[in-house]
This record gives C-alpha cells, structure tokens and sequence, in this order.
C-alpha cells in the first residue's frame, strides 16, 4: 500500500570526498531495496553527491530550505537552489532545527510549504521532549506539531509529504521507542491528519519513524502496521550500517 521509505539524515558530517566514497560504498549494497531510499548530505556535498547517484535508485534531500525564492537571507537555501542540485527531498522542522537554531511550527509550516510548492518532497519532523513524554502530553504535542505543519497544504499536496516521527529523546541516545510506543505515536500522527485531511488522504501519507534506528531494531519497527520507513542518523553514515536498513 504505502511504499516504504528509508532516508539518511548525516546531519553536519562528511566532505564532498568523504561523501561521496560513502554513496558509492552505499549504491551496490542498496541496488535490490524494495523501499525508497534517499540520502541527505551536508549542501556542500550535495552537487556531488548529485553526480555520483546519477541513474540509480538513491535519491539526493537537503537538511533545510528556506521559504523565500530569494533575497537577503545569509546562510540559507531556496526550494529552486536545492532541485537545480539534484534534490528531491528535503528536511524540514528537525527537533536539532527547532532546539539549536530557533525554528518554530510556523517557521516550519513556511518551509514545508515552499518545499512542497516547488514540488520537492517535504520529510517533516515531529516528536516531543523526554518531559513531554513523562507528563503525558506526547500525542498532544505531535498533533499540534503535524496540524501546524501542514496548515495550508491541500489534500493534493499531502503526495509530497513525509512525516518523520522523531521523539527528541531516541535521537542519538541509543534509546529506541519500543515498536509498540512508535507504533502508536504514528498511529496518532495519522490521526491528526486525518481530522484534517479525511481518512483516505492521512492513509497515503508515508510516516517514518527517527531516533536510533539501526540493524538491529529496523525489523520490529517496520513490522508494525503505521511505520513506513525510517529516518536515520547514525546508521546512515557508514554504508554497511545504512545498507542493512534500507534492506530489513
Ligand atoms: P540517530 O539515528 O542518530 O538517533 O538520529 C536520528 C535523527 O535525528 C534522524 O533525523
């Protein structure tokens, strides 16, 4: 039904080189996957890694695009600048976004937007705190977080949307949600797109699940019924690691 997708987020990692010994470590090892794949360099690497992918079945995201098509916005990127490198994907809204450099639901509802608006595929983070999670307020946090997110977006639209269900306290910690948790914060997530959206709709949309996924646990995470795929941050920078989820 929905086409699983597995996508590596390498965060602040790897040179141009160094990424692109990675892919090309990575394109035998994933040639036979039956998900998506897609991996998501640094954008200094991204022409290159652009170069390297040509004709197989990776596909090339960016980590952040900003909502403007141009002008005085030192450091960021436009939706045009990431597809004429070859992307098709991009991050938005990721918890290290919103932690370390003040990105806000309506920061990342205008980039979803303009990503999705010229046609790129938006992979859009959400998750609570540890804290949030311990007081009880998990689903009302991503429900909020997914609605806001979305907010304007029409159901049409959704087809360029992925939904990254990421608890802030899984990432990089080596604490994995239990399938069972996973599962049904997604469930939720789907949930709050179906309130907005109608069931068939939030029943196409891919919702992956984030924070120390690795070969060992991608099996009990992508049996469950709401997972869709994975987005991978660790695991995703040696091409042995990556490999053995995309193939789970
Ligand atoms: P880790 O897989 O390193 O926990 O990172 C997850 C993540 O943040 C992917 O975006």
């Amino acid at each position: 039904m929905r086409k699983p997708i597995i996508a590596g987020n390498w965060k602040m990692n790897k040179t141009p080189a160094e990424a692109v010994a990675l892919v090309k470590g990575l394109i035998p090892l994933v040639a036979d996957a039956k998900c998506d794949v897609v991996v998501c360099p640094p954008s200094v690497c991204l022409p290159a890694v652009a170069e390297a992918i040509r004709g197989t079945n990776v596909k090339l995201g960016a980590q952040n695009v900003h909502f403007a098509a141009s002008g005085a916005y030192t450091g960021e990127l436009s939706a045009e600048m990431l597809k004429a490198v070859g992307c098709e994907y991009v991050i938005v809204g990721h918890s290290e976004r919103r932690q370390y450099f003040g990105e806000t639901d309506k920061t990342v509802n205008l980039r979803a937007t303009a990503a999705v608006k010229a046609g790129l595929t938006a992979i859009i983070c959400v998750g609570e705190l540890k804290d949030e999670r311990v007081d009880g307020y998990t689903n009302a946090i991503v429900t909020y977080q997914v609605q806001m997110a979305l907010k304007g977006l029409t159901a049409e639209e959704l087809d360029h949307v992925v939904v990254a269900y990421e608890p802030v306290w899984a990432i990089g910690t080596g604490l994995t949600a239990t399938d069972e948790q996973a599962n049904e914060t997604i469930g939720v997530v789907r949930r709050a797109i179906a309130a907005v959206y109608g069931d068939d709709a939030a029943q196409k949309v891919r919702i992956q699940y984030g924070g120390s996924m690795k070969g060992a646990n991608v099996k009990g995470l992508m049996a469950q019924p709401e997972i869709d795929g994975g987005l991978i941050g660790g695991a995703s920078l040696k091409a042995a690691d990556f490999a053995e989820v995309v193939n789970f």
